[in-house]
């Protein structure tokens, strides 16, 4: 089968290999793969910048497909379906946190990016029925992740009024569609003008250009602040996210796309009241509720391009350039 591998010996660092077709063993399915979706955990992968790196692993957290084989033990009703796969690997019982065996499918597990693909029973979920699968394969990893950053860490509800931060990534737009969805009033930055029209013409109530200087200052202006802040970039925003918190406040960080800042302003901190969240991926249980989310307020990913598999090297150009509005998906 062809699948996309993690290579040591290329400039390139991925290429699309021919492999054994694997199989299922006791308790797992093999997975016709229909479509897969990148996130920025494989380009952190491809630039050697992502813990336990194994050349050699094909990538991919994100997929969707059809249960082609089930390996013994395994109820034969999954035959046929169309599924959806939970990348967590091993969180365990700690809502509170994943356990430390903890993994995410597609490092060092073999993941989406190939024809088939072999996972647990427990990893699957049926395909909901209101996305076909290019748009399925776009929901795990960034509807996990944003369903925790936005209502179990920012507790985000009714009324309250929230930022969230670089639209044009495939996890912001999930937080910015959810927050949406129980009525929040959502506000939006971006590096690109366009990418604020284009969300401010979904709903959001205002966008502001991370780009230009005194954006936090206008924002403060125009808002009064927010209630949460939900942010992937850290970096130097962080002092500009603590001039925009409302007292009492919540920050809530994902990601670190932009790294570490070079000072944090320790009294806006502390004055403020705010609290400062890490969130990472998800729960099993807090998948299961992300997808029922998903379902019930028929939320649909913003995706930002399709390709064939055969074309996946440019899609990870296109995320390394930070041109893709939403999700970046390829079909087989
Ligand atoms: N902890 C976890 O479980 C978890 C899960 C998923 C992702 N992440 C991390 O979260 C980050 C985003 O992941 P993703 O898959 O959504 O990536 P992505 O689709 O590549 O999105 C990255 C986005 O970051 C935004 N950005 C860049 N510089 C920024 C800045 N200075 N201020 C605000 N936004 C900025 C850009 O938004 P615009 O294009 O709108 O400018 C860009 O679209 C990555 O660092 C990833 O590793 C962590």
């Amino acid at each position: 089968m062809k699948a996309l591998i993690l290579v040591d010996e290329s400039q390139d660092k991925i290429a699309i290999r021919e492999i054994e077709k694997p199989s299922p063993k006791k308790g797992e399915v093999l997975i016709q793969v229909k479509a897969a979706a990148l996130n920025h955990r494989d380009q952190w992968c491809r630039i050697g910048m992502y813990p336990n790196i194994q050349y050699d692993t094909v990538l991919g957290s994100d997929g969707a497909g059809v249960v082609a084989e089930i390996g013994e033990g395994v109820d034969s009703s999954w035959l046929n379906k169309g599924v959806i796969i939970n990348p967590n690997i091993n969180w365990g019982n700690n809502e509170a946190a994943q356990s430390a065996d903890y993994h995410i499918l597609g490092m060092p597990t073999n993941g989406t990016f190939a024809e088939y693909v072999v996972v647990s029973t427990d990893r699957l979920s049926e395909k909901p029925m209101h996305l076909n699968f290019t748009e399925a394969a776009a929901l795990p990893l960034g509807g996990l992740t944003a369903f925790r950053a936005t209502f179990t860490k920012g507790q985000v509800s009714e009324g309250q009024k929230v930022l969230i931060s670089g639209i044009g990534g495939g996890v912001a737009q999930f937080a910015f569609q959810f927050a949406q969805s129980v009525g929040a009033e959502v506000y939006v930055t971006s590096g690109s003008k366009d990418k604020l029209a284009q969300v401010v013409e979904k709903g959001a109530v205002g966008g502001f250009n991370y780009k230009e200087d005194s954006w936090s200052k206008y924002a403060l202006k125009t808002t009064g602040g927010f209630d949460v802040i939900i942010d992937s970039a850290g970096g130097n925003s962080m002092n500009d996210y603590l001039r925009l918190i409302k007292p009492g406040g919540r920050l809530v960080h994902y990601g670190s796309t932009t790294g570490a800042p070079k000072n944090l302003d320790m009294f806006r901190l502390f004055w403020s009241q705010a609290s400062i969240h890490g969130s990472t991926m998800g729960s099993d249980k807090e998948f299961r509720e992300m997808v029922k989310f998903v379902s019930e307020n028929n939320i649909k990913p913003i995706i930002s391009s399709v390709r064939a598999f055969d074309q996946v090297i440019s899609a990870f150009d296109e995320m390394h350039a930070g041109d893709q509005m939403g999700k970046l998906v390829v079909t087989f």
